[in-house]
């Protein structure tokens, strides 16, 4: 008998399957060899053709000018941590929300422990969302170095307000970091336009990149210490860390068949067209939301339907553990991701501390069937017999 399919709802830890192009990309790049900056044969050449494209692509996808001003780092997280890293210093002023990934939380709390005051703007209960006055109130109350927040939660699909905040930050003298984890590749986003200092964000989720690629978007004018020193194939003969770009921050060798994959995926989003995406992962959310709030027995979390939001959805049902759905479905061919999803703080905003969601997260290659199949499994969940 042949095997009901897998139906993969767990793209917001990483998208899959990716587009046949990236895979095929990856595979070309490990066969052909070469290390970008390490060697002036042919595969070195054609390594750092390969960096570049990619550079180049991100600053087209993001609507910048000079790429490079994108620094390639192995994840999100990465680059969370130059971003931090490079710019506080003790005695800094740091404000960030009730909603954000321990990629953030995890890296502040080094600095709080080192005399960094870390102010924490509390999100709706019900929404999970900030408002652009209590982050203004919160960055007025004291000099303020750094704004850093998420645009999407992971666990709930709250999306902040990011409209506007990039220029009044610029006024104000503040610095602002967003982590773009769960938007980038999954909605237009303008860098130039929005005024964002610092946009840190993975290659493996909504930009279909493979695994152990990331970036960090530096704007004009903010000067970073690097946190990582080495080799950088330039400038040999001196024992300092280049001054330029993107070389300041990008010591030893690169994941070159990841970001060629990362280029290919980049093509893939660029010729699908950014704009039809949203609307396909917006149609598939609805879809998802509208099912779930007809089961008898589900609670539902986060943003009202109505609300533009990011692709994550939470639920909870009655009587059951989140941890014992997640098994169930897993046993049913449906993987979602359960529990605290790294964000203890925004389950704690929502009042899902500490048993957790269940969280599910369609991706590109997402079908309606594979939402129809995953309700229908829900429902048999809800009709098993109590444990005793
Ligand atoms: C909001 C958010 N920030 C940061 C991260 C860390 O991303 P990475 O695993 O690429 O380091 C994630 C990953 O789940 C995330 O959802």
């Amino acid at each position: 008998m042949p095997q009901t399919p897998f139906v993969y709802l767990d793209n917001a830890a990483t998208s899959h399957p990716k587009p046949e192009s990236v895979y095929r990309a990856v595979d070309a790049a490990l066969r052909r060899g070469g290390s970008a900056g390490r060697g002036s044969h042919e595969q070195g050449l054609a390594a750092a053709r390969e960096i570049f494209s990619t550079r180049e692509l991100l600053a087209e996808f993001f609507h910048v000018s000079s790429s490079e001003r994108f620094v390639f780092t192995s994840n999100a997280t990465q680059a969370l941590n130059q971003a931090l890293f490079g710019l506080l210093n003790r005695g800094d002023r740091v404000v960030t929300t009730s909603m954000e990934h321990n990629a953030v939380i995890r890296p502040l709390r080094v600095f709080q422990d080192q005399g960094v005051d870390v102010v924490k703007v509390a999100a709706d209960p019900e929404t999970g969302l900030v408002t652009i006055a209590d982050i203004k109130a919160a960055c007025l109350i004291a000099p303020t170095r750094l704004l850093v927040m998420n645009h999407a939660s992971n666990v709930f699909g709250s999306l902040q307000p990011l409209e506007g905040l990039g220029r009044w930050c610029r006024q104000q003298g503040i610095v602002l970091l967003v982590d773009g984890s769960q938007t980038a590749g999954l909605m237009p986003i303008n860098l130039d336009d929005l005024q964002i200092d610092l946009f840190a964000a993975p290659g493996h989720k909504g930009l279909l990149g493979p695994q152990g690629t990331g970036f960090l978007y530096m704007h004009e004018g903010i000067d970073l210490r690097p946190f990582i020193f080495g080799g950088t194939g330039a400038n040999s003969h001196s024992s300092l860390q280049p001054e330029i770009l993107p070389e300041r921050f990008e010591s030893g060798t690169f994941n070159i068949p990841g970001l060629a994959g990362l280029g290919a995926a980049l093509r893939f989003l660029l010729a699908t067209g950014v704009e039809q995406i949203h609307a396909r992962e917006t149609r598939l959310i609805q879809r998802l939301l509208n099912g779930l709030a007809q089961i008898a027995d589900v609670q539902l979390y986060g943003p009202p339907a109505d609300l533009p939001r990011g692709s994550a959805v939470s639920f909870t049902l009655d009587g059951m553990d989140p941890a014992e759905v997640g098994y169930q479905l897993d046993r049913l061919r449906v993987a979602v991701r359960t529990g605290l999803h790294c964000s203890p703080d925004s389950h704690r905003t929502l009042g899902t501390f500490p048993a957790g969601t269940i969280r599910v997260s369609p991706g590109f290659f997402t079908a309606d069937t594979d939402i129809d199949y995953f309700l229908e499994q829900v429902e048999v969940l809800t009709k098993l017999p109590p444990r005793s």
